[in-house]
């Protein structure tokens, strides 16, 4: 009999819903929540009422996408956390209802495993997954982490942000610009027609392999500040260039940590994920930096770095042959657990 898992994503502002049958993923449904936009940034209370409007049509659509009725499930995964309490508690109680009306088991998902575990999303059997152990450099909005894999649920952070994640800086730095929320993907686009090596910022000086970027975001406010003093109109003028030599420079201290990593593990596969690694200049420096120290790199499809429930689902499957099952009594957590 096969395994068929339904995947609930809701800790931040996406709703997701995704069907793994056997390993293999079914269908992904997501809704963004654009109610966001004119506040610059999350706003929890609405982010969790738009997940309650959202919720059913996107489990439903899940599941008639995957050809598949509620009785065909196996078990019901869901994002226990971190993220926001609301938003969690509205994909941990469906999930819970769901379960208890089906008679199967639910299984929590630790959002930064599924970040992690997206590399093992298949469509097909051939498709390929990385080998363990293996380095993953999860970057997003609010997480910086370098992990090491040792299996599916053998996970070590080795190092993390003691300030700002880069997907912080990057949508702060944006706000600063006049980019809507959130910036990444505008500073994304603007760099790829500027200068990176126009402007220079502090770099981080911190020890072992965590991340620091609030440095390097006040450095960027700095030159800001002290260039629109002289000439109000030096940000329009050198929208690109900015965004371009910001950028960069988050990318190499990216890189940096993550090379002492890889020194230090002697590990022969990286991986990215996490909604910044849809960067573009992100992406091509980790692909280069692996083909030229000979390491194997997965770099994940753009759909599946930022929030999506076929992560969820495909680490749900994985605890689901471990009969690892979640109790009722478990509520969600806001905040990452080791
Ligand atoms: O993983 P994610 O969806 O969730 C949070 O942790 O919030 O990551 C969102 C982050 C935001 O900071 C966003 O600006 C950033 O990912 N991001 C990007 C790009 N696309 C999304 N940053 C740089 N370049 C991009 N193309």
């Amino acid at each position: 009999m096969s395994i068929a898992i339904l995947g609930i994503e809701s800790s931040c502002d996406d709703t997701s819903a995704a069907v793994v049958v056997d390993g293999m993923l079914k269908s992904n449904v997501i809704a963004s929540q654009s109610v966001h936009e004119e506040y610059g940034g999350v706003v929890p209370e609405l982010a969790s009422r738009a997940h309650q409007q959202n919720i059913v049509p996107v489990v439903d659509t899940a599941l008639k996408r995957a050809g598949m009725k509620p009785e065909d499930l196996s078990a019901i995964a869901f994002t226990r956390g971190p993220g926001l309490s609301g938003s969690l508690l509205v994909g941990t109680s469906f999930a819970k209802g769901m379960s208890l009306g089906l008679r199967v088991p639910i299984i929590d998902v630790n959002h930064l495993h599924g970040h992690l575990l997206a590399h093992f999303i298949r469509r097909e059997a051939t498709d390929e997954v990385p080998e363990f152990p293996f380095l993953c450099l999860l970057v997003s909005g609010g997480n910086t982490q370098l992990v090491l894999a040792r299996s599916y649920k053998d996970m070590e952070i080795l190092g993390r942000t003691i300030d700002d994640a880069a997907g912080e800086a990057i949508d702060k730095c944006a706000k600063v610009m006049g980019l809507p929320y959130p910036g990444g993907p505008h500073i994304d686009r603007l760099a790829a027609q500027g200068d990176p090596k126009k402007f220079k910022f502090a770099k981080p000086r911190i020890p072992d392999l965590d991340y620091s970027f609030s440095g390097l975001k006040t450095s960027f406010l700095y030159t800001l500040r002290d260039n629109v003093a002289e000439n109000p109109d030096f940000i329009k003028e050198n929208m690109a260039d900015l965004a371009a030599s910001f950028q960069h420079t988050v990318v190499e201290v990216l890189l940096n940590k993550l090379d002492k990593a890889v020194k230090l593990t002697g590990v022969k596969t990286v991986a990215i994920g996490g909604g910044v690694s849809a960067n573009s200049e992100f992406r091509q420096a980790v692909a280069d930096y692996c083909s030229r120290r000979h390491l194997k790199a997965f770099i994940p499809e753009r759909m599946f770095t930022t929030d999506n429930a076929a992560m969820v689902a495909t680490a749900g499957y994985f605890k689901y042959l471990d009969k690892d099952f979640c109790k009722y009594s478990e509520v969600p957590f806001t905040r990452v657990m080791v």
